[in-house]
């Protein structure tokens, strides 16, 4: 099923949050029927979140995890207590989180890892930079990414991958169709190459979609989904995201 994904980052607060999810929940059944919803508010807000929808509709995830079960790591939190928070799902790898605090692909495998054997869906987020795009370097760095990012063993239904261009995270400047189409059938490769059974895995497609970008890019053949930052924030915005969404 196709999923679309709201990734809150560093923002909303406790009344903030209640009012979108209360919208999100009063609108998305009939979308539910297509489409697997998902929200990622920051961990404070997880319960508020968790509270304020009413029906399972629509599932709530971590931003992160720890790749350890428990244990004296200050201000981290483990894969466990997102599951006993209410999580579903938990995001790992992405890109501000290989920026902003040094995630290698190790990292991000053992979080997987610890994610999974906590009972959570991942959503394993890669990307390459302007640099490495402008050298021509993009599709090398991603396979190397996904490939160093997933654990070994790591089950077909348990996961999803996000391909997020940083240069299009947060910039208004969407990758156009043409290379996110391209970019796509080389991760369908690399993930069937890493295992067959990967032929039917949601590969989301994250970097300033919008309503205006959404149909385009969610009609692309191996594009199963959208991992929406921004416009995830206004209930009317990824509303219309996720009905640009195809049914089938
Ligand atoms: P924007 O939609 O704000 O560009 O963010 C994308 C993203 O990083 C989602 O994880």
């Amino acid at each position: 099923m196709m999923i679309i994904a709201g990734n809150w980052k560093m923002n909303m607060d406790r009344a903030s949050a209640s009012a979108l999810v209360k919208t999100l929940s009063a609108e998305i059944k009939p979308l539910t029927a297509h489409l697997d919803m998902i929200v990622f508010p920051p961990a404070v807000l997880i319960d508020t979140a968790i509270n304020a929808s009413p029906s399972s509709a629509l599932a709530v995830g971590g931003q992160d995890c720890h790749f350890n079960a428990n244990g004296a790591h200050t201000g981290d939190i483990s894969a466990a207590m997102l599951v006993d928070a209410g999580c579903q799902w938990v995001l790992v790898g992405h890109s501000e989180r290989r920026s902003d605090h040094g995630e290698t692909n190790d990292i991000v495998a053992a979080k997987a890892e610890a994610a999974l054997s906590a009972g959570l869906k991942v959503m394993i987020c890669v990307g390459e930079t302007l640099a490495e795009r402008e050298s021509g370097k993009a599709n090398d760095v991603v396979a190397a990414q996904v490939l160093g990012s997933l654990p070994q063993d790591l089950p077909s239904d348990r996961f999803a991958l996000a391909y997020e261009p940083v240069w299009a995270i947060g910039t208004g400047k969407v990758a156009s169709p043409e290379d996110v189409d391209d970019m796509h059938n080389h991760l369908r490769a690399v993930l069937i190459g890493r295992n067959p059974d990967y032929a039917a895995v949601d590969i989301l497609y994250g970097g300033s979609v919008k309503p205006d970008n959404a149909a385009g890019l969610l009609a692309l053949a191996n594009v199963g989904g959208a991992l929406v930052g921004g416009a995830s924030l206004k209930a009317e915005d990824f509303l219309a995201i996720a009905n640009a969404a195809p049914h089938s």
